[in-house]
């Protein structure tokens, strides 16, 4: 079964009190909504805020991403933390490679490939991000740079650990830009990501992958997106620090 999932990347935003707020605010808007068996709803605070968020929502109800992981186990490498720490503390998903680690923090497909072994040895879902830069898409480059960035990192997963694997589509001139893809923008690139799975391993795999969304995604034109076949859901940055907008997100996916 394909799961639908509407995640918040709060990426480096509020302070723990602030964190705390929202994510209780949140969880009391959820008790009225009942969520269909196939969605998910996800949110990611900053590591500090994990342990607190943690202890005011509905576990049956929301997931806690961690935003990034170490690439290593364990061991002297000052300032990281490890996906079992994050597992310890109540993550049950990682955020990896989004585009402002990759551009920032120079992150590679060698260390996401070591990334994504690490949240699968700790049994979270890795959601997986890839996307183009302007300048690639305007040069006809798109399909090739995702196509590239999924295989690099991930396909030499077996077909049980790929199966874990979430997928979120975010074209980087559409992050924080206030420009959102259009809907047939992407739907044409989760379709080439479903086939270019599907050629990789199976239909099945291919046919039971979620694939997010993400830039730019607002209570205005959520509903729109998610229409599309393959667009199982979003990955939602600013519109997700306010409780009432990221509620009206989730509400267009059910
Ligand atoms: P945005 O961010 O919704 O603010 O564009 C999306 C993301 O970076 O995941």
């Amino acid at each position: 079964m394909r799961t639908k999932i509407v995640a918040g990347n709060w990426k480096m935003n509020t302070d723990i009190k602030e964190g705390v707020i929202l994510a209780s605010e949140i969880d009391s808007e959820l008790k009225n909504i009942t969520l269909p068996e196939d969605v998910k709803v996800i949110i990611a605070p900053p590591f500090t805020h994990i342990a607190f968020v943690e202890q005011v929502i509905d576990h049956k109800k929301i997931l806690i991403a961690a935003q990034n992981c170490a690439a290593e186990t364990e061991g002297a490498y000052t300032g990281e933390i490890s996906a079992k720490m994050l597992k310890g503390m109540g993550s049950e998903a990682i955020i990896l490679g989004h585009s402002e680690r990759r551009a920032y923090y120079h992150e590679t497909s060698e260390t996401l490939v070591k990334k994504t072994e690490q949240v699968i040895q700790n049994e979270m879902i890795p959601i997986f991000c890839c996307g183009e830069k302007l300048e690639e898409r305007e040069a006809g480059n798109h399909f090739n740079v995702v196509k590239n960035q999924i295989s690099e990192a991930l396909f030499h997963l077996s077909e049980s650990d790929f199966s874990k694997i979430v997928i979120a589509y975010e074209p980087v001139w559409a992050i924080g830009t206030g420009v959102t893809a259009s809907k047939e923008q992407a739907q044409e690139i989760h379709k080439f990501i479903r086939k270019t799975v599907a050629d990789k391993y199976n239909q099945k795999i291919a046919g039971d992958l979620t694939i997010l969304y993400g830039g730019s995604v607002k209570p205005g034109n959520a509903r729109d997106i998610f229409s599309m076949p393959d667009v199982d859901g979003g990955l939602i940055g600013g519109a997700a620090l306010n409780a009432d907008n990221f509620i009206d997100i989730i509400k267009a996916i059910i």
